[in-house]
């Protein structure tokens, strides 16, 4: 397949008859470790993927938006009264409109202007496809309009854009990932007050490569099992009498669980509270360049996630098994859960060797093969030349 800048580029020629102003690119992400702790005010530790997606765009007169994208081929248009009231634009081009309308929520003069998509980030993968789009958007439109909004403020923005146009209840390290993450680093994100950090995150010195296995299973109930997860997450610190799970420390674990009503609740706020110190305890091996030693906490997480938050599928759990059976030093799933990506970190020579016996395990259990590639962490948004 072609370039996806090309793809994009030639898109817009299609669609309006003339070249793009500019061409504007965001990544889609794997988190390494801390899922399901942003919306707890906790840490991430997400990285950006070399897979992009592009938005090709010149302004147009007036408060009109068209968009044009390779996976439907069919456009989508509208002004500043589907902008301004959230729901009225649905479909992909819900991603788009919302970005208009958190602009202009935020008091921006948005300009008009016409779009052309194209996308290297699987749809649907746990890659963080729709966090690509809204930051690819944001970042052509506040160009072309010459907006002030600095990179650490945009995060917040294409994030009210999900929330409250599209409306996904989802939190804040997917947009801060594909927006503020750097080549060769992961980004150690703290979710209350969005200070990052970048952290070296070097595998190919280290003699490493980081698998991505694309599940290929299906979301079941993916939209509301997270907004009901996130619910029992409140419930859980609002019971505690703490603003978020983030202030339970790990020392006080077992007097806080003891405090809460039910065994469920109990295994919602283990997973958060240990899942936080994972990430914190994972910064500190990067931070002293023992990459390899992660392995465990990224294998500790994903029995997290299936055991005490129970947002994993066979799928999922059959590749993390069968990676570590091939000699994985750590996997896990990445990502909202119910379907998507597993991560499995390895040596580089074993990659090829650990793909096979997922797809071999995939292939006695009758599920749909699996795709996989290995990754690096890759730049975030930028516009490209
Ligand atoms: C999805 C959401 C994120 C985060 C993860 C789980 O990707 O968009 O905000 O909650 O799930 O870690």
């Amino acid at each position: 397949m072609t370039d996806v800048a090309a793809r994009a580029t030639a898109g817009f020629r299609s669609a309006y008859g003339q070249q793009p102003a500019g061409r504007w690119a965001a990544p889609g992400r794997a988190n390494l470790i801390g899922e399901h702790t942003d919306y707890n005010d906790g840490f991430v530790l997400p990285f950006a993927l070399s897979l992009r997606t592009v938005v090709a765009a010149s302004p147009q007169p007036g408060e009109r938006w068209t968009a044009w994208s390779e996976t439907t081929d069919q456009p989508v248009e509208f002004g500043a009264a589907e902008a301004d009231e959230p729901g009225r634009v649905t479909g992909w081009g819900a991603y788009v409109a919302g970005v208009v309308w958190a602009l202009r929520e935020a008091g921006y003069a948005v300009p008009g202007a016409r779009l052309a998509i194209a996308s290297d980030v699987p749809l649907g993968s746990g890659l963080s496809s729709s966090a690509a789009l809204e930051a690819a958007v944001l970042a052509a439109l506040v160009d072309l309009g010459g907006l002030d909004l600095p990179a650490e403020r945009r995060p917040r923005l294409a994030q009210r854009a999900e929330n409250a146009y599209v409306g996904a209840p989802t939190g804040i390290m997917d947009q801060s990932a594909v927006i503020r993450c750097r080549e060769g680093h992961a980004l150690f994100l703290d979710c209350r007050t969005e200070t990052v950090e970048h952290i070296p995150f070097d595998l190919d010195a280290a003699g490493l490569a980081m698998l991505v296995v694309d599940s290929r299973a299906p979301h079941r109930h993916a939209d509301g099992e997270y907004a009901s997860r996130r619910k029992s997450c409140e419930a859980a610190a609002s019971a505690l009498g703490v603003p978020a799970l983030r202030d339970v420390a790990v020392a006080d674990l077992d007097a806080a669980l003891g405090r809460l009503p039910d065994d469920e609740t109990r295994r919602r706020v283990r997973h958060v509270v240990t899942e936080d110190q994972r990430v914190l305890d994972t910064v500190a091996l990067l931070r002293a360049g023992r990459v390899r030693e992660t392995g465990p906490l990224l294998t500790a997480s994903h029995a997290s996630m299936r055991d005490d938050f129970e947002i994993t599928v066979p799928e999922i759990d059959t590749a993390v098994e069968a990676a570590l059976a091939a000699g994985a030093l750590g996997a896990r799933m990445t990502g909202g859960g119910f379907g998507g990506c597993v991560l499995a970190l390895v040596e580089a020579a074993s990659a090829d060797a650990v793909a096979d016996a997922v797809t071999r395990a995939y292939a006695e259990r009758g599920f749909t093969a699996p795709r996989h590639v290995t990754v690096l962490p890759a730049p975030g948004a930028t516009r490209l030349p």
